[in-house]
């Protein structure tokens, strides 16, 4: 098809995930085309750097050679094979290889193939968990203690964990309930300090805990950064504050590293940062350096063992999908793996992160420029209203803003008025700098009338 064919092409048949796909037609889109490590082309040549990594899931850069060569030696192989009652050899390997790298307590693996199936299974999970054990004991057991912001992904179990308003409200009717605590970010709160905000948020969840505990099969989070929200930074010690309540009151912690894993915010997991140790950990996103479709929920022996039985339908849990562990995947999830360790990319993000922090903290000086905020490589930054800094900045020109950069060869997104820094993460020095360059341009260019 040539590009006005494919343009129209687009217009009518594709369906475009979150988006309003009565704004999306208004313009003509980008359509990529290729890849070559932090860069897109689209189908014009044209290059913009991967500020978004693809969705914040892009690890080595694209098109990359080892991962391109993993994949296409498995599918030399074979493409798919089942893993209900039968094993292939890259999803064995892979499970190995995730059980030594994530924290201690997490000894089995359980493949589905988007972050969103991998919380819908270990809210399952930690459901039947509780029947498992003892179904009279634990009859009450069915909700889950979850954070205002939170995000978990679009199936009806994920949304029902989840608490932004604008994506989930409207499915009220068609979700489970649970209990909501007050959001674990500083900004977001009345507190004037992170100890302050921490010590208040024990307080709420042990008052809950004393009053629903009975009712609670466990504690779903996004540890680090709520990021759909928002990029919500929490203060560090906040998931092992957490993490305390829920051995003393012995309720399942469940940990969503889908966005944090896999060295997004600095350390390969975000539990690691405050040595955090949860009975289940959902994956997803980076888990093949952002190549093809794979998730894994993670749990404990006792989590696995509650499930364990001689007879066919006893205990067992019912939830497969069919493409569950597939080979060509998991090469891809252990090439990348590989690199990781190859590359030294974690001692790598170090450098880019703090540069990335430094650039973006510069900017607070413009005062449109509110909270800057993150871990890692991932970062968000406030946009206000430069004739009222106390409003939020409007999104038209929000829109504006991320046109602008994808002019001058970058691409990344915005959450409300929240511009969203989630790049590749083996982004050289250079290439960060030339991203908050273009993004600093695109400031003055909109907001300030200067041309770049
Ligand atoms: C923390 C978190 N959990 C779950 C999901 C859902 O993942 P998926 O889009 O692969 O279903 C996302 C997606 O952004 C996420 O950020």
């Amino acid at each position: 098809m040539n590009k006005q064919a494919l343009i129209q092409a687009d217009r009518d048949y594709v369906w475009h995930p979150f988006t309003q796909m009565g704004v999306y037609r208004e313009h003509d889109p980008i359509i990529i085309e290729r890849g070559e490590g932090s860069y897109l082309y689209d189908i014009d040549n044209n290059a913009y750097l991967d500020g978004y990594a693809s969705l914040w899931v892009n690890v080595h850069g694209h098109n990359h050679p080892k991962l391109n060569q993993a994949i296409t030696e498995q599918l030399g192989k074979i493409a798919h094979s089942t893993l209900l009652g039968s094993s292939n050899v890259p999803s064995i390997e892979l499970a190995k290889r995730l059980v030594e790298i994530t924290p201690e307590r997490l000894q089995k693996v359980f493949y589905s193939d988007t972050g969103s199936a991998a919380v819908e299974i270990a809210i399952k999970m930690a459901y039947q968990y509780w029947k498992n054990l003892d179904a009279e004991r634990y009859a009450e057991k069915k909700k889950f203690i979850t954070l205002k912001n939170g995000y978990h992904g679009d199936t009806i179990g994920a949304v029902s964990v989840g608490g932004i308003d604008t994506f989930h409200a409207i499915f009220k009717d068609l979700i489970f309930e649970n209990i909501q605590i007050s959001c674990p970010s500083l900004f977001q709160s009345e507190y004037e300090t992170e100890a302050a905000l921490v010590e208040g948020l024990v307080e709420e969840i042990r008052t809950v805990i004393e009053h629903h505990g009975d009712e609670i099969c466990g504690f779903v989070l996004e540890p680090l950064i709520q990021g759909a929200t928002g990029i919500y930074a929490q203060p560090p010690h906040f998931i092992k504050a957490v993490e305390q309540l829920c051995r003393e009151y012995n309720i399942l912690l469940i940990v969503d590293e889908v966005a944090t894993g896999f060295g997004r915010t600095g350390t390969m997991f975000a539990c690691e940062r405050a040595d955090v140790n949860p009975d289940i950990m959902c994956l997803a996103k980076g888990i093949t350096g952002g190549y093809l479709p794979l998730a894994a929920t993670m749990t404990s022996q006792a989590v696995y063992d509650a499930f364990i039985s001689n007879r066919h339908a006893d205990k067992t849990f019912f939830h497969g999908h069919t493409y569950t562990g597939n080979p060509v995947v998991c090469a891809a999830a252990i090439e990348s793996l590989n690199l990781f360790e190859e590359t030294h990319l974690i001692d790598h993000i170090s450098k880019t992160s703090a540069l990335l922090e430094d650039n973006l903290n510069a900017l607070k000086t413009l005062d449109y420029v509110g909270n800057v905020r993150g871990y890692g490589l991932m970062f968000g930054v406030e946009l206000a209203d430069p004739s009222d800094p106390a409003q939020p900045l409007a999104i038209p020109t929000v829109e504006r803003i991320i046109q602008t950069c994808k002019e001058n060869g970058l691409m990344i997104r915005n959450l409300e008025n929240v511009i969203t820094f989630v790049p590749v993460l083996n982004m050289s020095l250079s290439e960060i700098q030339k991203m908050t360059d273009i993004f600093k341009a695109a400031l003055a260019q909109v907001l300030e009338n200067q041309t770049v």
